[in-house]
C-alpha cells in the first residue's frame, strides 16, 4: 500500500501531456504515491452523459487530494465549467497561487515573490445567469425597475455577482493565516468598492474587520483593482499576500504569471477545509494540444504544492530545485519560454523538457 493515494484527473487538450510529465517527475523524487486516475471533460459525455461523471466525484471524495490537468470549457454555450463545478461541489473556497520568479524563464522581473489568494465560490463565477430574452430575465429586469434599483435594457443577458460576509471572512482569514504561517509581512485586499458598494464594499469592510484580528502581526492595506494592476506591473515588490474576490483574482493570476514568464510556469491549488485539488493556472491550450509542445512546469510545480500539502517536503523542494536548475542552465526550454526570453534557440518538446528535469532530480 502506497503512503499516499492521489486522484489524478489528466484533463484534455495539453492536460494529458502535462499530467503525464508531472507523474514522471513526481515519481523521480522517489515519493510513494499511487495514482487513482479519473476522467472528466467533453470526452466523458458520450459514456456518462455528463462531463463530470460520478466515478470521478467518488474518487475525489475517497482520496481527499487530487491533481488535475486543464479541462476545455465551451465558450458562450454548452456545458458549464467542470472546474467551477468541482470547486463548488467540494467547497474549495480558496484558490491559492504563489507567483515566484524562476531566473531564466523570461520574467519581466527576477525577484517576484507574491501569493495570490482568490475567493473561489462566489462573485460573477457563482453561475447565476439569466439568458437574454428569457422570461426570467424579463422578470428580473421588471423587478429592478420596480425597486428603483435601475433600468436594464430589455435585450440584456444578466450575470449575478453575490459577495457574502461569510465567504469574504473565510478567504481573508485564510490569507492572514497563510501570511502568519509562512512568515509573510503584509496582506493587500483588492476590490472596486468605490463603484460596487454593496458587493466589493462589503468585501473591503469585512477584510478591514478581519485585519484587526491580526493587528501587530501582519500589516494590511487595500488597493482598487485597476490601480493594483498598474502598481503590480510597476513594482511587484510592493506586494506580498494579496486577497481578491473571484473575478479579479482570476485576472490578476494571469497578469502576474505574465510578469514571471507566462502561463507555462504558473502553479495553483484549490483548497477547502476537507479537500484539495491542485492544478496549473493555464487552460487546455487547444492551439498546441497533441503536439508535444506544452510546457509542463506549471502542473509540475502544482504537484510540488501538493507534496507540501501531503507533508512530503523534501520531494517538493527537490522538484522546485530541479526546475530552477533546468531554467538556469537554459539548454532545454519549451517554445513559450523561448518566446518570453526572446531567444533564437529552438524550443524543446514537452518530453525533452521532462527528461531534463528527471535527470536533474537524479543529480540533486
Ligand atoms: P489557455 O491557458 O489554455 O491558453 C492561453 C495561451 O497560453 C495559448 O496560446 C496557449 O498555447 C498558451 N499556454 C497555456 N498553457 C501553456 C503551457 N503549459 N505551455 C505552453 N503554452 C501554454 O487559455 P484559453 O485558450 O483561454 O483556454 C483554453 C481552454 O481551457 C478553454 O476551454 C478554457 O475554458 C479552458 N480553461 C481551463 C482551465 C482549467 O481547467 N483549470 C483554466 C483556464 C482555462
Amino acid at each position: 500500500m502506497a503512503s499516499h493515494v492521489v486522484t489524478l484527473i489528466p484533463g484534455d487538450g495539453i492536460g494529458t501531456e502535462t499530467s503525464a510529465a508531472m507523474q514522471r517527475v513526481v515519481e523521480a523524487t522517489g515519493v510513494d504515491i499511487q495514482w487513482d486516475v479519473a476522467q472528466a471533460g467533453a470526452a466523458c459525455i458520450e459514456q456518462y452523459g455528463t462531463p463530470l461523471p460520478d466515478p470521478t466525484i467518488e474518487a475525489v471524495k475517497r482520496n481527499k487530494v487530487a491533481i488535475k490537468g486543464p479541462i476545455t470549457t465551451p465558450v458562450g454555450s454548452g456545458f458549464r465549467s467542470v472546474n467551477v463545478a468541482l470547486r463548488k461541489m467540494f467547497n474549495l473556497y480558496v484558490c491559492l497561487r504563489p507567483v515566484i520568479s524562476i531566473p531564466g524563464a523570461g520574467g519581466r522581473y527576477e525577484d517576484v515573490d507574491i501569493v495570490i489568494v482568490r475567493e473561489n465560490s462566489e462573485d460573477l463565477y457563482a453561475g447565476i445567469e439569466f439568458e437574454q430574452g428569457s422570461e426570467a430575465a424579463g422578470r428580473l429586469i421588471d423587478f429592478c425597475e420596480a425597486e428603483g434599483a435601475g433600468t436594464i435594457r430589455p435585450d440584456s443577458g444578466i450575470s449575478i455577482k453575490p459577495i457574502s460576509v461569510t465567504a469574504s471572512q473565510d478567504i481573508v482569514r485564510y490569507a492572514f493565516d497563510y501570511a502568519v504561517k509562512h512568515g509573510r509581512k503584509k496582506v493587500t485586499a483588492c476590490h472596486k468598492a468605490n463603484i460596487m458598494k454593496y458587493s466589493d464594499g462589503l468585501f473591503l469592510r469585512t477584510a478591514r474587520e478581519v485585519a484587526q484580528e491580526y493587528a501587530g502581526k501582519v500589516e494590511f492595506n487595500d488597493n482598487i483593482i485597476d490601480a493594483f494592476c498598474m502598481n503590480l506591473v510597476t513594482d511587484p515588490s510592493w506586494f506580498d499576500v494579496i486577497v481578491f474576490p473571484n473575478l479579479y483574482g482570476d485576472i490578476a493570476s494571469d497578469l502576474s504569471a505574465g510578469l514571471c514568464g507566462g502561463l507555462g510556469i504558473a502553479p495553483g491549488a484549490n483548497i477547502g477545509k476537507e479537500y484539495a485539488i491542485f492544478e496549473a493556472v493555464h487552460g487546455s491550450a487547444p492551439d498546441i494540444a497533441g503536439q508535444d509542445l506544452a510546457n509542463p512546469t506549471a502542473e509540475i510545480l502544482s504537484a510540488a504544492m501538493m507534496l507540501d500539502h501531503l507533508g512530503e517536503l523534501e520531494s517538493a523542494e527537490a522538484i522546485r530545485q530541479a526546475v530552477r536548475n533546468v531554467y538556469a542552465k537554459g539548454e532545454t526550454l519549451t517554445n513559450d519560454i523561448r518566446r518570453t526570453t526572446r531567444s533564437e534557440k529552438p524550443g524543446c518538446s514537452c518530453t525533452e523538457f521532462t527528461n531534463a528535469l528527471v535527470a536533474e532530480i537524479g543529480r540533486l
